[in-house]
């Protein structure tokens, strides 16, 4: 079967939102890249913050579950193929909400980091929020609160070190389109999101969680 992903990749390379919100500009500070630093980008998609680091010296490798991505390695964050320690920061940047196994995932960040790992992902926001997500686009899985992010992470034996909110604004049509959803699906995701839209509904947004957290020393 086919990874629906692979059809996606232009639209995620070409997404103003994941290529130029001021979100990433945080994502990558909190990686502090420089030369000599290893990072691994894990659910690259359109590699936004792999290219960022690059040219801030970092030496990049990026994964992802879509071949259609080209990542450096096709895998699944819950299954990174990486010794432990490998690399200094393990990012990944609105990718966990699709991750099937959260728990697994993290734990795989957590082992491949000698030092930090950075996350940004959506906010959860309320059930209809996730049913219209589900609704746009079925590979959404679940968005985390802060808290669930912070059990997440510490579970994984990482301390949290910096947290930043960011709302983000999507153009209703582009966001659906990137996705192929149209038709009665997308008029009941407009409906779901009415109270998170603008008064013309030309737009809605959310709120990105980023997370930076450092091994524990304990
Ligand atoms: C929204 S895109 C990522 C955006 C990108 N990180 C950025 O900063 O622009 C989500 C990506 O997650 C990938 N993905 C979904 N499930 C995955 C999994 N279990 N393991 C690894 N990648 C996965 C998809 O193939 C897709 O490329």
């Amino acid at each position: 079967m086919n990874n629906p992903w692979d059809n996606r990749a232009e639209a995620y390379r070409s997404s103003v939102t994941h290529a130029t919100d001021a979100d990433l500009d945080i994502v990558v500070e909190m990686c502090n890249p420089h030369g000599g630093v290893k990072a691994l980008d894990v659910a690259t998609g359109g590699g936004h913050v792999a290219r960022r680091l690059r040219v801030l010296g970092a030496e990049v490798v990026t994964t992802d579950a879509s071949p259609g991505m080209k990542p450096d390695i096709v895998c699944r964050a819950e299954e990174l193929p990486f010794a432990d320690g490998s690399f200094d920061v393990v990012v990944s940047r609105i990718a966990p909400h699709h991750f099937d196994d959260i728990g697994k995932a993290i734990g795989e960040m957590a082992r491949v980091a000698s030092r930090t790992i950075v996350i940004e992902d959506t906010q959860y926001t309320s059930e209809e929020v996730e049913a219209a997500e589900k609704l746009r686009d079925p590979t959404h899985v679940r968005s985390y609160s802060e808290e669930e992010w912070r059990e997440l992470l510490e579970s994984a034996a990482f301390e949290i070190e910096r947290v930043e909110y960011f709302r983000k604004t999507h153009d209703f049509e582009d966001w659906l389109a990137r996705c192929d959803c149209t038709g009665e699906d997308a008029e009941r995701v407009r409906e779901l999101l009415a109270p998170w839209s603008s008064d013309d509904g030309g737009t809605w947004s959310d709120v990105k969680v980023i997370l930076k957290a450092r091994k524990s020393q304990k």
